[in-house]
């Protein structure tokens, strides 16, 4: 395992492997790695030969209200937890590397970008779009991995690369989740003990959602009437929306059909915690989830 901070040698090495005729995966992460991430590096390894993980926080995509300052770095602890993966390279470069003196040339991605997430974090889509495209330009891999867990995320990076022509294949895995439903998150870890107690509530005010729409109920209106119940019956949680969306557009449906998106955001304490799930048949596995949630979008 090669850890790399400079963009020639990320460079100069992903090559190497192309030239070897080797299929490289890349896992963009920040770091602070957890089990969502290690489920990533898994399906990255299952599928291509090469693995490449990058390891950045991006400040591009913090607002200045936001956490990036304190945001949990663990590097070395990082670096063990890949170590039985056999990944090739984690590129793991300083923020002046990545943007240097006289950076600015900004990716600014269109509509799928603009509400929810993109309008409680403005300048967020735009510097995960930008810092994405950097990665993909550095090391071309045949695919990168992305979790649901951040579902608007990477619905952005599908229609950057669609876009923009990128030769990637963008790869979507399913949440890890805590047994009491928490997606897992490097922000959990600002989670008091009473907090962490409070949090599940975002998950389950979607398993309510799911629930209705198994026994037929399909108006957005309703499901998310119930949503909001579940949230605000938790006085710890501080809900900022809860949407039913189209993932085509991430714009908000009437009418909830399989494959549809329900998203929910709030603060815990002094955590900022966000989380989504995917309508479809009860049972239905989380691969085949995303699945239908990927072709609804592509029928858009
Ligand atoms: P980060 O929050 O570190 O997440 C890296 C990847 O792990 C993302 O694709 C995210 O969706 C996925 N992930 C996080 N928690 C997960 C969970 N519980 N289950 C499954 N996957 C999970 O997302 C980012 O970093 C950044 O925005 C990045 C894409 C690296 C660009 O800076």
């Amino acid at each position: 395992m090669r850890i790399v901070s400079s963009i020639g040698e990320m460079r100069t090495d992903a090559r190497r492997l192309r030239r070897q005729g080797r299929v490289v995966g890349l896992v963009p992460t920040m770091g602070a790695l957890h089990e969502g991430h290690l489920s990533l590096v898994r399906r990255a390894q299952s599928e291509c030969d090469a693995l490449v993980v990058s390891i950045f926080v991006n400040p591009l995509q913090f607002g200045p209200a936001e956490d990036y300052a304190r945001y949990p770095k663990s590097l070395d602890r990082d670096l063990e937890l890949l170590r039985p993966f056999g990944v090739e390279i984690v590129f793991a470069p300083e923020a002046a590397e990545m943007y240097p003196r006289g950076f600015g040339t900004h990716v600014e991605p269109g509509p799928v970008a603009e509400p929810l997430e993109g309008s409680a974090r403005p300048a967020h889509f735009c510097g995960v779009a930008t810092v994405v495209l950097k990665l993909l330009n550095l090391v071309e891999p045949e695919a990168a991995y992305f979790g649901q867990k951040d579902f608007q995320q990477v619905m952005v990076i599908r229609r950057m690369v669609e876009d923009l022509n990128v030769g990637t294949r963008i790869a979507v895995c399913p949440i890890v989740r805590e047994p009491d439903g928490l997606a897992l998150s490097s922000r959990n870890t600002y989670l008091n003990p009473e907090h962490r107690r409070a949090a599940p509530a975002l998950y389950r005010s979607l398993r309510r959602a799911q629930e209705l729409f198994e026994t037929g109920e399909h108006c957005a209106a309703t499901l998310l009437a119930e949503m909001r119940a579940v949230l605000e019956s938790e006085p710890l949680a501080k809900p900022e929306y809860a949407a039913i969306v189209d993932p085509a557009t991430m714009e908000a449906v009437d009418r909830v059909e399989p494959g549809m998106v329900a998203l929910v955001a709030s603060r815990v304490g002094a955590a900022r915690l966000i989380d989504n799930l995917i309508f479809g048949p009860a049972g239905d596995s989380d691969d085949h989830l995303i699945e239908l949630a990927l072709s609804a979008a592509a029928a858009g």
